[in-house]
């Protein structure tokens, strides 16, 4: 079998990882996986985006370097992977080393290509996008132009730039979009084609460093930065060795141009046009593949990082229900969705399929044959060879069609049906009476071990997707040795089955209503939209936060402010509005502590004030800093000063 090399994007580190992100990777993980059993050469790449002007001004809002910042959301990216069992070989961050050596050598290339060229440019910029927009790509509002994507101004830029000759290569892409399953699927092929047809235009490759100064100096000229994107694109070549190693074939040089994209529609445009022809010009081959799936909504709109409303916190979800929830969330997003298409999200769509694929057809064929097992044979069966009715095979072959398409929700509605199956095997051949008669006995012990069968052969079929409980189900059986195999031949091979443990714990009606309801309050949402980004997502296992300097705590404005009056806001459980005193102008904080404390017990206490955070408007109040308490999801203790201070001291 050919070797598989499989993608995510690199994730913008503007925020931590939401449902959106956590889709692609876990379609990326269950490929990865699936090939991993079948036996192929595998390598799965996921990592961060961490330079341009994006990442530059959050790092200068929260007064970090770009380091210091990119740094900390790199832990929390890492730390969630490693939570839902993200198996990836590598991690690429584009502000390591090696990747500042690759980019400089695909520059040189595309330089000895005569692609780049200086020029004066004046142009519009979507910072939100990491992109120049032409005058008909923008949208005028209130007699300013607005991107209508990010649905914020563009800004005008006018600089002297690098500009790569994108246009050279049409004809080249043009016939590269005919080869088959290039870019997948068809109707997005066609998007593509007609928007090369249409004529290409040279595009930004640099920066000026003036603009943008966080990224990779252009070889030969540092006044300038290499464009994000195209440094960006360059990272899956980097993960190999280089365009070097590519060539030589040396190490995971030769996993190119075994390499599949797996990107959603919004960077298809970059994939599938400038990433082709930047290898083409570098002297390399393009990909194998590109795969563009469509985008997660919630009531309609796209999840994204920017609208809070759209907030799907996978970790928080995880942390709520426990490790086995994991596999549950896996199951949903790779079920639920067809691998293209956008699909909208609910929680009920959630519960539901945790409830009902999980629990009553998967969980209850391996709690039910397992207890009969335990019950009526001592829990031992016996190897029971068994001529195969095709069924069995039939359904891992359309699993294999499934995976290879790229269709994870294909390849587990098929293997359901082995699963339903064998449910209705037990209702028709009912155990519970064949164990009545001794007679009976050897057609008890058929239909076990057939159950036992058909549950391993979904264990090692669903494990891309669940990896922990195909886990569980193998070692339930007494088989957990066939762990990271794929089924061949069918037969129940034996084994002494362990005592039966639910494996999809139901979740009460009342509890998934309460969950529902902390998860999409409007409270979360607008602490999601004001909390620095770093701040969003409970990291489960806390890396310790990076060291700063004397003078980054010098930047930190604290003070000693007093209550002078305290009301709830109306509608919010969890906030209250403060007036504090701090010397001169009063202050007006709006703090989520309403749940800790009532308002008549704030009054006339003074606590620590951060006075310096940028304002931001909570429910309609403009918020101006914020006061210090201990704890972290729910508030367990206000700061405060241990003497009398006069309002408005210097804390530090
Ligand atoms: O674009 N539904 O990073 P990014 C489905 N750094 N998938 C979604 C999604 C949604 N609502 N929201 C995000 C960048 N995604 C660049 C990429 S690659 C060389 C550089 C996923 O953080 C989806 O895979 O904005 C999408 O393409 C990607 O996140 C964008 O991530
Ligand atoms: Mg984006």
């Amino acid at each position: 079998m050919p070797p598989f090399y499989v993608t995510t994007p690199i994730y913008y580190v503007n925020s931590v990882p939401h449902l959106g992100t956590f889709y692609t990777t876990v379609v990326a993980d269950a490929l990865a996986r699936y090939h991993r059993a079948r036996g192929d050469r595998t390598f799965f790449l996921t990592g961060l985006d961490e330079h341009g002007l994006k990442i530059q001004r959050m790092a200068a809002e929260r007064g970090l370097s770009g380091q210091a910042y990119t740094d900390e959301i790199a832990a929390k990216f890492q730390d969630t992977w490693r939570r839902v069992e993200i198996s990836n070989d590598d991690f690429i961050r584009t502000t390591q080393e090696r990747h500042k050596q690759s980019v400089e050598e695909i520059w040189r290339r595309l330089q000895a290509s005569g692609d780049i060229e200086p020029r004066e440019y004046e142009g519009l910029y979507c910072v939100g996008c990491e992109e120049f927009k032409g005058d008909d790509e923008v949208i005028e509002e209130a007699g300013e132009k607005i991107c209508p994507i990010h649905r914020r101004p563009v800004e005008r830029v006018k600089e002297k730039n690098y500009f790569f000759n994108l246009p050279r290569y049409q004809d080249y892409l043009l016939e590269l979009y005919r080869t088959p399953g290039f870019i997948r699927p068809e109707s997005r092929r066609n998007e593509v084609e007609s928007f090369v047809r249409g004529g290409l235009r040279p595009i930004s490759a640099s920066r000026i460093k003036s603009a943008v100064s966080w990224g990779i100096p252009v070889p030969g000229d540092p006044g300038h930065v290499v464009y994000v994107w195209i440094d960006a694109l360059i990272n899956y070549v980097t993960a190999l060795g280089g365009p070097a190693a590519i060539e030589r074939g040396q190490g995971n040089g030769v996993l190119w141009p075994a390499a599949h994209h797996l990107i959603a529609k919004d960077i298809l445009r970059f994939h599938s046009v400038y990433w082709p022809a930047m290898l083409k010009s570098a002297g390399l081959p393009p990909p194998q593949g590109i795969f563009c799936h469509g985008y997660l909504t919630v009531k309609g709109q796209k999840i994204a990082k920017s609208i809070p409303a759209t907030r799907v916190d996978p970790l928080a979800i995880v942390d709520a229900l426990g490790d086995t929830f994991v596999d549950s969330l896996r199951y949903f997003v790779l079920r639920e969705y067809t691998l293209g298409g956008d699909g909208d999200f609910t929680y009920g769509a959630l519960f539901q399929r945790h409830e009902a694929d999980l629990g009553n057809d998967l969980g209850n064929l391996l709690n039910r044959t397992v207890s009969m097992a335990q019950r009526y044979l001592g829990g031992k069966l016996e190897p029971s060879p068994d001529a195969d009715s095709g069924f069995a095979s039939g359904v891992r072959n359309e699993v294999e069609l499934a995976w290879g398409d790229f269709q994870p929700s294909r390849a587990l509605e098929s293997i359901w049906k082995l699963v339903r199956s064998y449910n209705q095997a037990i209702e028709q051949s009912k155990p519970w009476a064949l164990a009545k008669d001794p007679g009976k006995r050897p057609e008890l012990i058929q239909v076990l071990s057939r159950c036992c069968e058909a549950l391993r052969w979904s264990a090692l079929m669903v494990a891309p997707a669940m990896p922990r409980a195909a886990k569980e189900i193998l070692s339930q059986l007494g088989r957990e040795g066939d762990e990271g195999s794929w089924p061949v031949t069918w037969g129940w091979p034996g084994g002494v089955l362990k005592s039966p443990t639910p494996l999809f714990p139901r979740i009460e009606p009342e509890q998934q209503g309460a969950l529902v309801a902390r998860w999409t309050s409007p409270d979360a949402a607008a602490a999601a939209a004001t909390a620095s980004p770093a701040e969003k997502a409970p990291a489960p296992a806390p890396s310790a936060p990076t060291e700063i300097a004397m003078d980054d705590f010098a930047r930190i404005d604290l003070r000693a402010a007093k209550v002078v009056a305290c009301e709830k806001i109306p509608k919010a459980d969890k906030l209250l509005k403060l007036t504090l005193d701090v010397g001169g102008e009063p202050r007006t904080v709006v703090s989520g502590i309403a749940g800790a404390y009532q308002p008549e017990q704030l009054l006339g206490r003074t606590v620590i004030y951060l006075a310096n955070l940028k304002p931001a408007r909570i429910r309609g109040v403009l918020s101006q800093g914020m006061i210090l308490a201990a704890g972290d999801a729910e508030v367990l203790a206000l700061s405060a000063l241990d003497r009398d201070t006069p309002p408005g001291t210097r804390v530090r």
